[in-house]
């Protein structure tokens, strides 16, 4: 035993992809104190756990670009949604709303505020204060955080559907600069949502050079992805270079028939923007149904809307708009407005432009799942797997390795992350161990919360947080 040296998990004999991008090679690895301390032919270890891996993948630890975790996080740290899809990193805050400053909102009942589900009473004035509770709840995973614009405009705005005075502009800065003082990598806009879309370039542009301070970025759900989407991608570069801020484009995405195939546009300004040295990435879920809250105009647009929550009408969830509009013998818009407020699936996206996006390669992954919502969609419990399984196996969209690439190493890249995303010695414990022939997502529009398949161990920060075998 002279030889040995002794660690604390030994994985043997899986298939290490490295986050780069390239093919698997067989190898071990060795774990100690959270952190990675060798990968590929090891030596002599000694170890308190022993992983066989063979005829397995090894990745890092998936990191979801695109949540609304943010108060799961507090009721429920073990956070099962993602934990069981081999995520062991959430960016929260996206989409315009975070839990703070003053969020959510109970007093606004809209979209985004919405997507963060029942406070449970709980309201953080400061950014601080939110931290605070986080650290108290103690997640299992690690969380990486945005600050909601529709939160600066909220607290610091008498009326945040309107324009800011200087007073309130000024107000909305310290709120943001607090927020990236307690611990936020950049903050996220939701500009087609009544608090967010009343914002001009100017007033982002004005936050972004705040952000830049801190090297921030600026996330963005764009102010229009159906029939303005080329001109929405442009201004998310202009507000970049102008700021001085890397871009995240969030869920990229053309809605609507009459705007499928626009992607090869909005692509070529986002290929063109980095190729003038620009930062510059987007994330997208593969589905070619979106989520979010019901209106009539986006139900008008889509072919099919299933409704996923109403406050008044519970008992609806579940089912097709359509249906609901036969069995009350009503309109679209008086059934919306009934149902209201309300959430839904909308399938409006075509396969051909999710293919091109998701297959880009500054493209990453992001769920968007909302996980208060009665009857979710399914990217909640299914987007990672549904990335190795159907996109990259079965459909052969780009290969395992690159797969991974996009759910550990970019990411990791666009968020700064420099301990994470890799497998290499001094990286973080993040690791996912997963069977290639068999990860599938499970989780359907139907039955959204079902546990994918294929995932066998997952370990954050050296904890075995999940095993299925
Ligand atoms: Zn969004
Ligand atoms: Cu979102």
């Amino acid at each position: 035993m002279g030889n040995e040296k002794a660690c604390d998990i030994i994985i043997k004999d899986g298939r290490i992809f490295d986050g780069s991008g390239s093919p698997g090679l067989i190898g071990d690895i060795a774990v100690t104190d959270g952190q990675l301390i060798a990968a590929g032919d090891i030596g002599a270890w000694t170890a308190r756990e022993i992983i066989d891996a063979t005829g397995l993948a090894v990745a890092p630890g998936f990191i979801d670009t695109h949540t609304h975790d943010d108060m799961a996080l507090l009721r429920q740290p073990a956070h099962p949604t993602k934990v069981t899809q081999g995520v062991t990193t959430v960016v929260i805050g996206n989409c315009g709303a975070s839990p703070a400053p003053l969020g959510p909102r109970d007093d606004l009942v809209e979209p985004p505020f919405t997507f963060l589900g029942r406070s449970d009473g709980r309201k953080f004035e400061t950014y601080a204060d939110y931290v605070d509770a986080l650290t108290k709840a103690g997640p299992e995973v690690h969380v990486i955080k945005l600050v909601g614009h529709s939160n600066l405009r909220a607290a610091a705005m008498i009326e945040p559907h309107g324009q800011p005075n200087d007073i309130e502009m000024a107000a909305m800065k310290a709120h943001l600069d607090e927020a990236m003082a307690s611990g936020c990598v950049g903050f996220s806009v939701g500009l087609a949502y009544p608090t967010g879309n009343p914002a001009p370039t100017a007033e982002l542009v004005e936050l972004a050079q705040v952000a830049a301070v801190h090297g921030g970025l600026y996330a963005t759900h764009m102010r229009d992805e159906a029939d303005g989407v080329v001109a929405s991608v442009e201004e998310s570069i202009e507000i970049g270079k102008r700021g001085g801020v890397p871009v995240l484009i969030s869920h990229h995405k053309c809605c609507g028939s009459e705007n499928w195939g626009r992607s090869v546009d909005t692509l070529a300004r986002i290929d063109a923007a980095a190729d003038a040295g620009q930062r510059i990435y987007m994330d997208a879920y593969p589905y070619t149904a979106s989520s979010t809250g019901l209106t009539a105009p986006m139900a008008a647009r889509a072919e099919r809307v299933l409704v996923t929550e109403s406050v008044p009408h519970a008992d609806q969830a579940n089912r097709d708009l359509t249906d609901i509009m036969a069995d009350w013998q009503c309109d679209m818009e008086t059934a919306v407005d009934r149902l209201s407020p309300a959430k839904a699936v909308y399938f409006q996206m075509s396969e051909e432009d999710l293919d091109r996006i998701l297959a880009h390669p500054r493209c990453m992954v992001g769920s968007d799942g909302m996980p208060s919502d009665d009857h979710p969609h399914p990217r909640l419990w299914g987007t990672f797997p549904r990335v190795l399984g159907h996109y990259a196996r079965d459909r052969k969209l780009f290969e395992l390795g690159q797969a991974i690439r996009k759910i550990t190493a970019l990411p990791a890249e666009c968020f700064g992350l420099a301990d994470r995303g890799h497998i290499a010695a001094g990286m973080a414990a993040d690791l996912v161990i997963f069977d290639p022939d068999t990860v599938t997502d499970r989780a359907t529009y139907e039955m959204p919360e079902r546990v994918s398949e294929g995932i066998a161990t997952v370990i954050v920060g050296g904890e075995v947080r999940y095993e299925r075998r």
